[in-house]
């Protein structure tokens, strides 16, 4: 089924928030929102052009696979011409923004040396860590600081990532480039790659998004507007890269993909050259594999949250091509319609609504993002096996739900009305608890990536959803494909409630502090985090 929905609703939000929902936010700002110079189109403009080869990580250089555990890594956070980075020289080669690649079990040491000009830390997002590795912002690295890391992995097989975690600041640096991948293998994983015939580098490969505005990594400079809704570009890259393309043969591929923007969520789809959909195998999630795959047409992935896809090309021609997109969608749908002011600006075929910042183009707009093009048209003889891996039982609890309300007020996002207060706990659990929590969005808010540090949970029920997701659930709980495998990050829609179990089991001695916060960065950067102590 085919949801054309009505394309562009900041301009919504805009107008419900002018109407008086969010007049406590600086209302001398929203005046000047409107009277802000047209976009400039032509640095935006470049559809259709799939020139630039995909880099693809490799043994060494940007993002390329480094194993970790057997001797201790040096990562060193530094300015680049482009941007921040990290580099790592290290079995002889030069590395930056290294991918780790680490066995589950091992332990790493890793020495952070702090070369940037103001302070950072490094978290590592979706591994389960004691606070003093996690690197939560509530202790930094000065300028010319060090830190030392060392940490066993406990997670599953998995793409996880690690990233800068400087409260306020946190959004600057991850959009200048500062973050990497992390893929822990384990013998699932293994097992996969033998039975699929999958390399790293030729026929398994991840997909780093982002959306980035024209001009120089280091314009991040948000507006009041951009701080209430998030940064966003009009320039989609991937692997660093402006809509890149890819030579592939007509076989199955593994696409590992990370959403590393700053606040887009990405509906993403495969588009075959006749336009048709290529459905496309969903194996794993942001805490590694599924049990079974599943067959979809589109999955959503918003900030930080990571998609393991399998896509056969194998039905495509030498010399065809597909496309990885992302579909049009409206993030404000369940925001109630208030009167309008002026009537609403029509997105030009770009999908650039005019009351879109300079150089970018709103949340739901559509996008297409990387090119596969077809190169011979040898057929793809591999099956996926049955059973992927296994999934611990979802962890049952008796008590009543813990609820986080999300929602604005005297101008800012809120989780249970309160911000971040690094001297506040407002999440107390028991040690070995485990809890169901009940994520609450307000009709009027925006779409918000609810992130926890150090566990990975399980998604039990979402209701109350915007009506056009409902076609997209995958059982009677309303949930969607990327809600049945191990998640660290949950997109809850406007009006949305969102219901999650966890164990809050960890081995560590004492007390540990954790936080829940909101991944679209500006959000999170503002204050929309709490932080969770478990006994
Ligand atoms: Cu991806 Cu608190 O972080
Ligand atoms: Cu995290
Ligand atoms: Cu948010």
């Amino acid at each position: 089924m085919n949801t054309e929905l009505p394309p562009f609703s900041r301009r919504r939000w805009l107008r419900y928030a002018a109407a008086g929902a969010v007049a406590a936010l600086s209302p001398a700002t929203w005046p000047l929102l409107r009277a802000a110079a047209p976009p400039s189109r032509d640095a935006c403009a470049t559809d259709g052009d799939f020139t630039r080869p995909l880099p693809v990580p490799g043994a060494d250089g940007m993002y390329g696979r480094l194993a970790v555990g057997t001797q201790p890594l040096a990562l060193r956070a530094t300015a680049t011409a482009s941007g921040f980075a990290f580099e790592a020289t290290a079995a002889g080669g030069s590395y930056v923004n290294p991918t780790l690649v680490v066995a589950a079990g091992t332990t790493v040491e890793i020495a952070l040396s702090n070369a940037l000009p103001e302070p950072t830390v490094v978290h590592w997002h979706g591994l389960a860590m004691d606070t003093r590795n996690d690197g939560n912002g509530e202790s930094l690295v000065p300028p010319g600081g060090r830190f030392q890391y060392e940490f066993t992995v406990r997670n599953r097989a998995g793409l996880y990532w690690y990233h800068p975690h400087p409260h306020g600041a946190t959004a600057g640096q991850v959009y200048r480039g500062l973050f990497g991948l992390i893929e822990v293998e384990d013998d699932d994983e293994r097992a996969l790659r033998r039975a699929l015939d999958l390399a790293p580098g030729t026929t398994e490969i991840p997909l780093i998004l982002q959306d980035r505005r024209p001009g120089d990594a280091d314009r991040y400079a948000p507006a009041p507007e951009d701080e209430l809704l998030g940064w966003y570009g009009c320039l989609p890259h991937v692997n660093g890269t402006l809509r890149p393309h890819l030579d592939v043969g007509a076989r199955m591929y593994r696409l590992r993909v990370l959403n590393a923007a700053n606040a887009r969520t990405f509906r993403l789809a495969v588009r075959r050259d006749n336009g048709t959909p290529l459905p496309f195998t969903l194996i794993g999630t942001d805490g590694g594999l599924l049990e079974r795959g599943i067959r979809c047409n589109e999955v959503f992935v918003s900030p930080a949250e990571r998609v393991d896809l399998l896509v056969d090309f194998a039905g495509i021609a030498k010399g065809g091509f597909a496309v990885l997109e992302t579909r049009r969608f409206d993030p404000m749908q369940a925001v109630p319609m208030v009167p309008a002011r002026e009537p609403a600006a029509e997105p030009d075929a770009h999908g650039h609504g005019r009351s879109a910042p300079v150089g970018s183009v709103a949340d739901g707009a559509p996008l297409d993002l990387l090119q596969f093009r077809i190169r011979d048209s040898a057929t793809s003889g591999s099956r996926l096996p049955a059973q992927l891996s296994r999934l611990a039982p979802v962890p049952a609890s008796a008590e009543d739900p813990r609820p986080l309300r999300l929602g604005f007020a005297k101008g800012r996002w809120r989780i249970n009305d309160r911000v971040y207060d690094a001297s506040a706990t407002p999440v107390v659990v028991a040690r070995d608890a485990t809890e169901t929590w009940l994520l609450r969005n307000y009709h009027a808010s925006a779409p918000h990536a609810i992130h926890l540090h150090g566990y990975q949970f399980r998604v039990l029920e979402r209701e109350t959803s915007p009506d056009w997701l409902v076609p997209l659930a995958v059982d009677g709980r309303g949930r969607l494909a990327t809600d049945l495998g191990a998640k660290d990050t949950v997109l809850v829609w406007p009006g949305e409630s969102v219901r999650i179990a966890i164990d809050f089991h960890h081995p560590f001695p004492g007390s540990q502090v954790y936080l829940v916060h909101c991944h679209n960065l500006e959000h999170e950067d503002a204050g929309m985090m709490l932080r969770v102590r478990v006994g």
